[in-house]
């Protein structure tokens, strides 16, 4: 590679540009893990350190704990950002990924500097625990960093590597979250030296990375960030914990061709077995990465060891939080459904049972829901929508607004809570799909805050707009706390946190505007619903 090499002492950035005729010189920052040579983005806007590794698999264990990255020995070129964890990818579902791949991102606009420090903005990636990686691909800076804050991306372990459960020290479980524990730990450790405020962590994701933000929220370990963006995704969504998983290696193992009934066998088979294959028969077995409620063993780290919703959330209390989701999360679930599959659907009965001991009882409790969302009709295409309403209420609207209550209960400082109603040309998931259905689906959004490198297309005039918003929105927030400290043509609403009896939120469409309570009757309906049956719940402890 061109660039010189240079020795910095105890410094932070170097900014030599073009510009003032200087060679061009590659950043280099001085960090406690040692010294990291990054990228310069074309625009020259700011530098990109990519694929830092923040600690490493074990081997011997590649299913549990990791092991501490040790310090460089030498310049590391932080000049890659395509490790993956083992997966199969959900863009042409091949399978992909090392274990070389606890890495994260950090890209720093230039005016980062010891005298500027900026907010630190962490991206957590969704992928239903099963898949997500965190390079440009996906989530490229460039609409973030304009704004002046640095954005660090991270890779944690999904699937089996990440989400086995076996009641054992060995795999207790959740090792997904403990990696992005080590990450958000190697953050607060390194970032003052690319010029960041450790002081001034967010934390932010979608989906699976929304949840495992309130996972944080609800664990032990120290409080690693001190605000929180969380899209779309909820610790009390339906069917995200794991009631058993032990089987899981001893199916996956059998599926290779090794049949065992000792689990350190099934273990030991397993660690020496090439990922792609254990992908492969984990994706041909049907099997999912899920967090579950773990064992604890001494000098273990654990992440859950309760049901979230028998909890209490008190690492909430003075931290502000900006969360909301889509206003047709599961639009892209029914909107290619072929007419002839509705009669097939059992939906009701199959969402109910994810979360309540469905008994002979409990049936008439399905046919309230059933009236309520659908009257007398029959399961068929007719009710396309009305199916996409009940289960993005029931998987995403009313967890979120029950996640609302605790925060507030608990003494979250300022609770932002917003509705992504916009239905544009790049929206995330329904562009891949090819849906047309007005509405935002689940993920919709992400395309409005990251810069997507496999995307072609310019931004046209109205999508511009709304990546200006959003970017602004939450890049306030990291900042101030606040989205709209003040109103401007781009933020024309004053949007404010929600109180105990004003759930306010922001609707993010073509225009901005504020209202209250979305979706005021199906969430009371809810509600209602889950007080009635509160004995019903799986995992239900009175308290
Ligand atoms: C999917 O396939 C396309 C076309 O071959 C390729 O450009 C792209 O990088 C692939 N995406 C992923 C995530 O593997
Ligand atoms: C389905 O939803 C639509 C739109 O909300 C509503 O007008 C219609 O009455 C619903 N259908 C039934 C059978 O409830
Ligand atoms: C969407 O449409 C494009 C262009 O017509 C096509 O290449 C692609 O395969 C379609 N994708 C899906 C998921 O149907």
């Amino acid at each position: 590679r061109g660039g010189d090499k240079m020795w910095v002492l105890g410094l932070l950035l170097l900014t030599f540009g073009s510009a003032q005729g200087l060679v061009r010189l590659d950043p280099l920052v001085d960090s406690p893990a040692g010294l990291i040579r990054g990228l310069r983005a074309d625009d020259e806007q700011y530098a990109m350190f990519l694929g830092i590794p923040y600690a490493q698999v074990d081997e011997n264990n590649p299913f549990g704990a990791s092991i501490p990255q040790p310090k460089f020995a030498t310049i590391f070129d932080a000049f890659d950002d395509s490790a993956m964890c083992p997966q199969m990818e959900n863009f042409n579902k091949t399978i992909v990924g090392t274990l070389d791949c606890l890495h994260l991102n950090i890209y720093v606009p230039n005016t980062a500097s010891s005298r500027n420090r900026l907010p630190v903005l962490v991206w957590i990636y969704g992928g239903a625990f099963s898949y997500g990686f965190a390079s440009r691909y996906i989530y490229g800076p460039k609409y973030l960093i304009r704004h002046d804050v640095i954005l660090v991306t991270l890779n944690y372990r999904v699937g089996p590597y990440g989400f086995f459960c076996l009641d054992t020290p060995e795999v207790p479980g959740n090792q997904g979250f403990k990696d992005q524990v080590s990450a958000l730990r190697w953050v607060r450790d390194n970032i003052a030296a690319f010029g960041g405020d450790v002081n001034k962590i967010t934390v932010m994701g979608e989906s699976a990375g929304a949840a495992s933000i309130e996972y944080h929220l609800l664990s032990k370990q120290d409080k690693l960030f001190n605000q929180a963006i969380i899209q779309s995704g909820s610790t009390l969504s339906p069917g995200l914990l794991e009631e058993s998983g032990r089987s899981k290696p001893f199916r996956t193992a059998q599926q290779l061709g090794f049949e065992t009934e000792d689990l350190s066998e099934a273990m030991a088979f397993l660690a020496k077995t090439d990922v792609k294959l254990v992908i492969a028969a984990f994706e041909e077995l049907g099997l999912r990465g899920r967090p579950c409620i773990e064992q604890e063993f001494d000098n273990v780290d654990s992440i859950l060891t309760d049901h979230p919703m028998n909890m209490d959330i008190p690492k909430v209390k003075d931290i502000p939080v900006l969360i909301g989701f889509t206003n047709k999360e599961k639009l892209a679930a029914y909107a290619a459904m072929p007419a002839e599959e509705f009669k097939n659907l059992n939906v009701f009965e199959d969402s109910l049972q994810k979360k309540f001991i469905y008994d002979e009882e409990f049936k008439e409790m399905e046919d309230i829901v059933r009236r309520f969302y659908i009257g007398d009709e029959e399961l068929s295409e007719a009710v396309r929508t009305n199916l996409t309403d009940f289960e993005s209420d029931y998987e995403f609207a009313f967890p979120i607004q029950t996640s609302l209550k605790k925060y507030l209960k608990t003494g979250a400082k300022d609770v932002y809570y917003y509705m992504f109603s916009y239905s544009g040309d790049r929206n995330y998931i329904k562009k891949r799909q090819n849906i047309t259905i007005p509405g935002a689906a689940h993920a919709d959004e992400i395309s409005y805050l990251f810069d997507l490198s496999y995307e072609k297309d310019a931004a046209s005039e109205a999508d511009q707009r709304v990546i200006d918003q959003m970017t602004m929105l939450w890049t306030n927030f990291v900042k101030y706390g606040n989205p709209t400290p003040e109103t401007s043509d781009l933020l024309p609403v004053k949007w404010s946190p929600i109180t105990e009896h004003m759930y306010t939120y922001l609707n993010i469409d073509s225009e901005l505007s504020v209202s209250a309570r979305p979706y005021h009757d199906r969430m009371a309906f809810w509600e209602l619903f889950f007080e009635l049956n509160k004995n019903k719940l799986k995992g239900y402890r009175e308290n």
